[in-house]
């Protein structure tokens, strides 16, 4: 299959008198092949939006090779643009607006047929209320409105940041059906989310960002696969002693996730040799559980900075399932 988006080597590092220089992207790849819908995860800060920004020409990386749909960019940018339809964090439209009028004014700016408006409009789910002003709409509404938009000009490659940020359930799922029926289609989808369990329903394949870096990548099934081998989920007698039993377990090389009730252990090889660890400091295991993982407990495991010895790390609220992204600067949406 050919790749509609490489990375390699991807490097960006903002500098400010203030907070001094951080490497956003330090040598970061990432690989999407053509027809798939591609799932780019990542905690807080990790470089998500980095990465797809300076993809867009809205960036200018330090280093690294990137290619669109076979074209370098950001020099080719200019070849390639009118077949990539993106949202990068919140688009801002004119609230005044209908979303029709929206729509019509960036279908005019980007040669594109007017009938192509309700087209989308009806894709995205926004027909019956396309005609009021953009200030009424909810958040979920302004995000499909975003979605119309860079669909507009029924690119090859749509690349979309928080796509299912501020929607609901019943929204998440459309945006689901919507993603897979794009990708059937023909369409290249990629999107970042912290919605881990929708990226497994919905992705075939990942690329999961950890400090600037790829981490994991490839078709999700294989991800999950490769981390599943040696995941045992384990509870104590005692609570409390759950911070102790981590650092027991991470100090004979067991990779320790922890939770308010329980711990999540990856690459055991025998069971018993935990209970025995354990047991060795009076710290007895009332429940012991392999456990098949799924790509929230891979995330979790690949994305965690090193635990501080003698400290009890517990999971990011923010990063698990129905978390929500921090606002980001203002977005440059590349909508028609
Ligand atoms: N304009 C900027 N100036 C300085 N630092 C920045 C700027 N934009 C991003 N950063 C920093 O670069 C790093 C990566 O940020 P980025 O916005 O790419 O992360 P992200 O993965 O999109 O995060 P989120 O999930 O919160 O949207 C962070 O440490 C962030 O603070
Ligand atoms: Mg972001």
């Amino acid at each position: 299959m050919p790749a509609v988006l490489e990375i390699e080597g991807l490097r960006k590092t903002y500098k400010s008198r203030r907070r001094g220089t951080r490497n956003a992207l330090d040598g970061f790849d990432m690989r999407v092949d053509a027809g798939q819908v591609h799932g780019f995860l990542g905690p807080n800060g990790s470089g998500k939006t980095t990465t797809l920004r300076t993809l867009l020409g809205l960036i200018r990386p330090d280093g690294g090779r990137m290619v669109l749909l076979g074209h370098e960019v950001p020099d080719a940018l200019p070849a390639v643009a009118g077949q990539v339809g993106a949202i990068v964090e919140s688009p801002q439209f004119f609230p005044h607006f209908t979303a029709r009028d929206t729509l019509s004014l960036l279908a005019g700016a980007g040669e594109v047929p007017a009938t192509r408006v309700d087209e989308v409009l009806e894709l995205v789910g926004l027909r019956d209320r396309s005609g009021e002003r953009v200030k009424t709409y909810s958040l979920g509404m302004k995000q499909r409105l975003a979605v119309a938009s860079a669909l507009l000009k029924n690119p090859k490659l749509l690349i979309l940041d928080e796509p299912a940020n501020g929607l609901d359930p019943g929204g998440i799922r459309e945006m689901r059906t919507l993603m897979r029926n794009l990708a059937e289609s023909g369409m290249t989808v990629v999107l970042s989310s912290h919605i881990l369990g929708e990226i497994q329903l919905i992705c075939d394949s990942v690329t999961i960002i950890s400090l600037g870096r790829r981490v994991a990548f490839g078709p999700v099934d294989e991800v999950l696969a490769q981390h599943s081998s040696g995941a045992v989920r384990i509870r104590l007698e005692a609570v409390s002693d759950l911070p102790v039993a981590t650092d027991v377990l991470t100090q004979a090389g067991i990779r320790v996730t922890g939770h308010p009730d329980h711990l999540m252990l990856a690459g055991v090889d025998k069971p018993a040799s935990v209970t025995r660890l354990l047991a060795e400091k009076n710290l007895y295991v009332s429940e012991l559980a392999p456990i098949a993982v799924d790509l929230e407990s891979v995330f979790l495991e690949l994305t965690a900075t090193a635990p501080v010895p003698g400290q009890h790390r517990q999971v990011d609220e923010s990063m698990k399932v129905g978390g929500t992204a921090q606002p980001g600067p203002a977005g440059g949406g590349w909508g028609a």
